[in-house]
């Protein structure tokens, strides 16, 4: 049994780790054929594309998937702590595994991800779920195949969650979602230690992965027809200072896109470490999608520094403008947290302003949530939470309206969209475009998934466009 300790995920030095190969263990291949598996995945993309990973163990471990839980001999969570309501959501799924479970003794449940990387949590779990078979976290998801089979062999709790990162293991087997687009890992874990931030206790410090690691999964994505990658980290732009003196995040993103994969996003990128390399390199090739996500937090120099974000408002908008500026069609959109500890309604006015100026084409936004064993956790927060759902109420006007009027600058242009579906009526289709917007447009022509067309705008709404296929 490896426990998580909080004490340990909070440290900051930077350790060396190494590159190993996942190793198949064929003892264990096809043991369970005839067995079926339920998945839920909550959070980030990070966790989304873990699923793929995971997906594809339980495959090698003989299971097949399906889609409703009641049916499924095993139910994995893969869990998210990002704010309380995720927690939420997870422990209220365990309640109707509870139930479920009184009725078929024999279901296998079990808990991973962000949350099994919480003390608290697996303390929770080893005393009062005591019927939850196994848990296992972030830095040792590669090891499902053997803690499943000891669970289900030994018919005992197991929990194994290393509390920090360990090696990293390249060779993971992948089960992708999509055959059009993909999700390329290239740097795991955070060094910024946000002071509300969850993400560095959870996923540990970063560690990026080689570039010939990375190039090779793209190009192999490129051989199998992929459109899409989109390159993975909780903060991109740090991609090589862990490994590299000479190669950075904008060196990355001019390899990958010389590769000619016809659409490349990346996600997510912290305003500290957003080279102007990075944005020649994005304005300079036509396959790097035009989109940004450059999340601010708020606009209040204050509370950024009570956040431990490392920018000013003013530089912020500095580096806004810039990419604005380079970067022809740019769409940035952004999270905003409303109600920190110690939040004025001045510090708030200020958030609006900077909202006002920087007319986002996307917003993410929250009411802070305090996480266990953040700093932020103790700091006063004497804002009661009625004004707090007040500020987010009023932010969410003032960002919708600009998703809004950026949307209607859109009608009368033709974009260029990658079809993902087909919508319920006739010979209509959705897609994203390359600014990251979404348009729900008609066809004659028969599409599928994957395909590259233009799309003229005839009507904008606030968080999708409609458009005609253009002949
Ligand atoms: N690495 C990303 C953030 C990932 S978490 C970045 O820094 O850009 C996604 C978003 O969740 C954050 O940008 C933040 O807006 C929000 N978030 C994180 N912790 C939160 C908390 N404790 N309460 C409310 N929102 C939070
Ligand atoms: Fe969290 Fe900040 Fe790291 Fe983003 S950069 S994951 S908000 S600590
Ligand atoms: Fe949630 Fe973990 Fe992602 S906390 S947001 S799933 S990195």
């Amino acid at each position: 049994m490896h426990l998580p300790d909080y004490k340990e995920a909070r440290k900051r030095d930077i350790r060396p780790y190494h590159r190993v190969e996942f190793q198949f263990d064929d003892k264990v291949k096809n043991k369970y054929q005839g067995k079926t598996f339920y998945l839920k995945t909550y959070g980030c993309q990070m966790n989304e594309h873990d699923s793929e990973n995971i997906e594809a163990l339980l495959e090698f471990l003989g299971f097949a998937k399906v889609d409703d839980y009641t049916a499924a001999d095993l139910v994995l969570l893969n869990t998210c702590s990002i704010r309380e309501n995720a927690h939420n959501k997870a422990f209220g799924m365990l309640g109707r595994l509870k139930h479920l479970k009184q009725e078929k003794k024999d279901l296998i449940v079990g808990l991973c991800g962000c949350m099994a990387q919480e003390a608290s949590v697996v303390d929770t779990i080893l005393q009062d779920y005591r019927w939850v078979n196994f848990v296992f976290g972030t830095h040792n998801m590669y090891q499902l195949p053997e803690i499943i089979d000891k669970a289900i062999e030994e018919n005992k709790q197991q929990i194994e969650v290393f509390s920090r990162e360990g090696d990293l293991v390249e060779g993971v087997p992948v089960r992708r979602v999509n055959d059009y687009k993909a999700y390329v890992n290239i740097i795991y874990g955070c060094n910024k230690f946000c002071t509300y931030c969850i993400v560095p206790y959870t996923r540990g410090r970063e560690r990026s992965r080689l570039k010939e690691d990375v190039l090779k999964e793209v190009q192999e994505l490129v051989r199998d027809g992929y459109k899409e990658v989109t390159l993975l980290g909780q903060n991109v732009n740090a991609y090589g200072k862990d490994i590299y003196d000479d190669y950075t995040m904008a060196n990355l993103l001019e390899d990958v896109a010389k590769m000619g994969i016809p659409r490349i996003r990346f996600t997510t990128s912290h305003p500290w470490d957003f080279t102007d390399e990075m944005i020649d390199v994005i304005a300079k090739y036509d396959n790097i999608m035009p989109s940004v996500h450059l999340p601010v937090q708020s606009g209040s120099s204050r509370i950024l520094k009570l956040m431990g974000r490392r920018y000013t408002k003013e530089s912020y908008l500095e580096l806004f403008h810039k990419i604005k500026n380079k970067v022809p069609r740019v769409s940035i959109s952004t999270d905003i947290i409303v109600g920190f500890p110690g939040e004025t309604e001045e510090d708030f006015l200020e958030t609006l302003d900077l909202v006002r100026e920087c007319q986002y084409d996307n917003a993410f936004t929250f009411i802070f949530s305090k996480r266990e064993g953040t700093p932020a956790c103790r700091l006063a927060d004497p804002v009661p939470l009625k004004e707090k759902e007040e500020r987010l109420q009023r932010l969410n006007e003032v960002v919708n309206h600009y998703f809004l009027e950026n949307n209607k600058r859109l009608v009368g242009c033709e974009l260029e969209v990658l079809v993902e579906g087909i919508s319920d009526k006739k010979h209509m289709y959705y897609g994203y475009s390359d600014t990251n917007k979404l348009i729900n447009f008609s066809s004659e022509k028969e599409l599928k998934p994957g395909d590259i067309l233009m799309v003229k705008i005839v009507d904008a709404k606030t968080w999708s466009l409609d458009g005609e296929m253009v002949e």
